[in-house]
């Protein structure tokens, strides 16, 4: 055991894994009943829906800061109706759950990606994208890096989004909870696509969205208590330390600007007795 950084307060252990291998040793296919599929020996997850149900999949471990990285394929063609999701989330009540989604759309149109973050429960911190690039056509790597100060949303190397934190200012942010990454494709023709008004043509069925170059550079919780260890940082390419610098800054202000097309800190009408707090603190 090397030094450990004393985040809680508390002795810590060192226990950082870097798993950049197989489905087979990484994950757990949880449901959908053989609709999902591991290929390629270990190297290809594949999921589908068909009008008798979706599947999903979740990691066998559990992470307590990551730095996680998803290579995605979308359901390609007309994909209204279907929603695959890619998040990592807490087990209970007040749970913590860092979320991609991504709405399909008809043939042409464009997906939605939808983002949110729950801290102890709550969440309501919606934000949402169009995508630069045709996420059907080609895998695109889609990664979350949570560290202590922030969560931080990227699509190819790009932040999109950066949840930080504001404990200090009364804000719960999530830090003790240990998570896993889940993942699912499944029918939401009710309210996916333009709100509902788009059904799922399941003669199109059985749509298929890939996953491949799963990595997690991650701490993991360690007999039972939360524990997390500086070494991640400097072993695994700073992300224990990582945030957004200058220039990432206005590569996630381009986005912002031209890509973003929905944000829960700009809907006045939803916050009638105001925004929630974190939108007022840049
Ligand atoms: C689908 O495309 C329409 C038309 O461009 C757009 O309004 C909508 O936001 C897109 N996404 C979803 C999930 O409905």
């Amino acid at each position: 055991m090397k030094s450990c950084y004393l985040f809680l307060a508390v002795a810590c252990s060192l226990l950082v894994i870097a798993s950049a291998g197989s489905f087979y040793q990484d994950c757990d296919i949880t449901w959908g009943d053989g609709r999902a599929k591991i290929l390629n020996n270990g190297q290809l997850l594949t999921l589908s829906l068909d009008k008798t149900s979706g599947s999903g999949f979740r990691t066998k471990n559990e992470y307590l800061f990551a730095k996680i990285d998803m290579q995605i394929k979308l359901v390609p063609g007309n994909s209204a109706g279907t929603v695959t999701t890619y998040y990592l989330s807490s087990e209970g009540p007040t749970h913590d759950e860092i979320d991609f989604e991504f709405l399909g759309n008809l043939s042409g149109d464009p997906y939605t990606l939808h983002t949110n973050v729950f801290t102890q429960g709550k969440g309501n911190r919606e934000m949402q994208f169009k995508l630069w690039f045709d996420p059907t056509m080609d895998f695109h790597t889609y990664s979350i890096l949570w560290n202590p100060r922030h969560v931080i949303f990227m699509v190819d190397g790009t932040p999109i989004r950066d949840f930080k934190n504001l404990e200090s200012r009364g804000i719960a942010f999530p830090k003790n909870q240990p998570m896993r990454i889940y993942s699912s494709l499944w029918n939401a023709d009710d309210w996916a696509t333009r709100g509902g008004a788009v059904k799922t043509d399941w003669s199109n069925a059985p749509f298929v969205a890939s996953y491949r170059n799963f990595n997690a550079d991650a701490c993991v919780p360690a007999s039972g208590t939360s524990k997390c260890a500086s070494n991640a940082a400097s072993n695994n390419g700073g992300w224990w330390n990582q945030e957004v610098d200058s220039t990432a800054q206005e590569r996630m202000k381009w986005v912002q600007q031209n890509y973003m097309i929905y944000n829960y800190c700009s809907d006045l009408k939803r916050f009638p007795q105001g925004l929630p707090p974190e939108c007022s603190i840049a």
